[in-house]
């Protein structure tokens, strides 16, 4: 049995994909079995080896006795029969799936898959991506036959990126399988590291819908709360008011606006859309929350802009300090950061930014948006912008914001880190 060969360390479990979700997964795994990590980025695979987590995630003391040996080289997946995969999968510019990672990913395990191996994808994909079009990849590269000769499973990734108090460990697992004896061996090895349990899904595509609309429905309900925003704006009702007000019926949802980043909840919607287009349906809740959720950095500025013009300042004189980038508190990641989209859209009005971050890495910062992070607030600012609630910002005073604040200066406090709300300076929050 392909679980047994696993535990008695006869045959290696292989991660593909070393990043934020794998290189956790390899690890745990690597305490139980014997694991190949494998990644494209020789870097990264690099700096692995020296116990250094290149996704900064990972502190050095979990690699510690962990049975694991990491590499790029296709040849170490040879020894491999349980192959996980937990690539990238993001969307291109005009937002439709980009499943290259992916399908390169099962181009190079096909080279090396062997009769009885199994393939379970984690990379969060639409319904269908793992039967419909990774299987085909890895047929045509083996030339084997799924079904008869290797198995497939699918196993959403439910990590709360930042989130330290719950580890893989701590999330119920979902798994399926393509037969009942995937779904048994699969469950079997992801039970040996899961300690809030194993949910078996019935089919491979319930599995992979499951985890596209988790995202897609905190998207959805942010989505909600931004609209909310955007309206009680123009009552002058302080939204997170009217919030904490309806959350006191049972039955209300707490969700609070704000910028929907990141490489999850702002992208995989797209996933779950492209499917229904080529269906021959239209979703219009879905798009018309993401259409919200990526107007706001616009709404942000605007607003910005209207108090500095009523308050006689020329936005082109104007200096505004923006409070963190990456896409949630934190975190280092600063991919699809819609702080970047705002500094974007108060430049395009002429005001001058400065940006901070503690968790960000200046150099990627620069490659990724030219935006040059600096270390600490150089000027007395026309407006501040706490854009990330970083725990940095949390818990601070109002004179820990004017400090670095000019004559009449303006606070836009995007998550309400401030509380309670400051009253000698002019506030907003969303
Ligand atoms: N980050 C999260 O919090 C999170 C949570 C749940 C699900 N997910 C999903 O998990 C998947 C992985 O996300 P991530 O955040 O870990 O990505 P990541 O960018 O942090 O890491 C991906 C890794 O894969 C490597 N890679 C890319 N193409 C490869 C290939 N063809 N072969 C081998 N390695 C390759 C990259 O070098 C990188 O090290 C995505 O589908 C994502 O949507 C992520």
């Amino acid at each position: 049995m392909v679980y047994q060969k696993l535990k008695s360390k006869e045959s290696s479990i292989a991660i593909i994909g070393l990043g934020y979700v794998g290189l956790p997964l390899a690890l745990e795994l690597a305490r139980h079995f014997k694991v190949v990590g494998f990644d494209i980025k020789q870097d990264r695979v690099d700096k692995m080896r020296q116990h250094i987590d290149p996704s900064h995630e990972i502190e050095s003391k979990n690699f510690q006795g962990a049975d694991i040996y990491f590499t790029s080289n296709l040849e170490d997946l040879k020894q491999c029969t349980f192959f996980i995969v937990a690539v990238p999968t993001p969307v291109d510019e005009h937002k439709v799936p980009d499943l290259k990672p992916l399908l390169s990913a099962s181009e190079i395990i096909g080279k090396v898959l062997k009769k009885g191996d199994y393939v379970v994808y984690e990379s969060t994909v639409y319904p269908g991506c793992t039967e419909e079009d990774c299987a085909p990849i890895l047929e045509k590269n083996s030339g084997l036959v799924f079904g008869k000769d290797f198995k497939l499973g699918y196993s959403p990734e439910r990590i709360n990126p930042g989130d330290k108090s719950k580890t893989i460990r701590d999330i119920l697992k979902i798994v399926s399988g393509s037969d009942e004896e995937a779904l048994e061996n699969i469950s079997l090895v992801y039970g040996e590291i899961i300690h809030a349990g194993i949910y078996k899904a019935s089919s491979i595509k319930v599995a992979e819908a499951a985890k596209v609309i988790e995202n897609t429905q905190r998207d959805l309900n942010i989505s909600f709360m931004n609209e909310l925003a955007i309206i009680f704006d123009r009552m002058g009702i302080d939204t997170r008011e009217v919030i904490e007000a309806a959350g006191t019926k049972w039955n209300f949802l707490k969700y609070y606006p704000g910028l929907v980043g990141g490489h999850c909840i702002g992208v995989d919607p797209y996933y779950l859309v492209h499917k229904a287009m080529e269906l021959g349906y239209d979703p219009q809740v879905i798009l018309s929350g993401r259409r919200i959720n990526d107007g706001m950095p616009a709404f942000v500025a605007k607003k910005l802009i209207q108090i500095l013009i009523s308050k006689k300042k020329n936005p082109g004189d104007c200096k505004v300090l923006v409070m963190g980038i990456t896409f949630k508190e934190n975190v280092a990641d600063i991919r699809n950061s819609k702080v970047a989209d705002l500094y974007k859209e108060l430049k395009a009005y002429s005001v001058k930014v400065d940006v901070i971050d503690p968790h960000a890495d200046t150099l990627e910062t620069w490659e990724e948006y030219q935006i040059q992070l600096l270390d600490k607030p150089t000027d007395q600012y026309d407006a501040v912008i706490v854009a990330v609630a970083h725990d940095e910002y949390k818990n601070k005073t109002e004179d820990y914001y004017t400090q670095f604040m000019g004559k009449d200066p303006i606070l836009i406090d995007l998550k309400a880190v401030l509380s309670p709300k400051p009253k000698n300076i002019h506030y907003w929050r969303l």
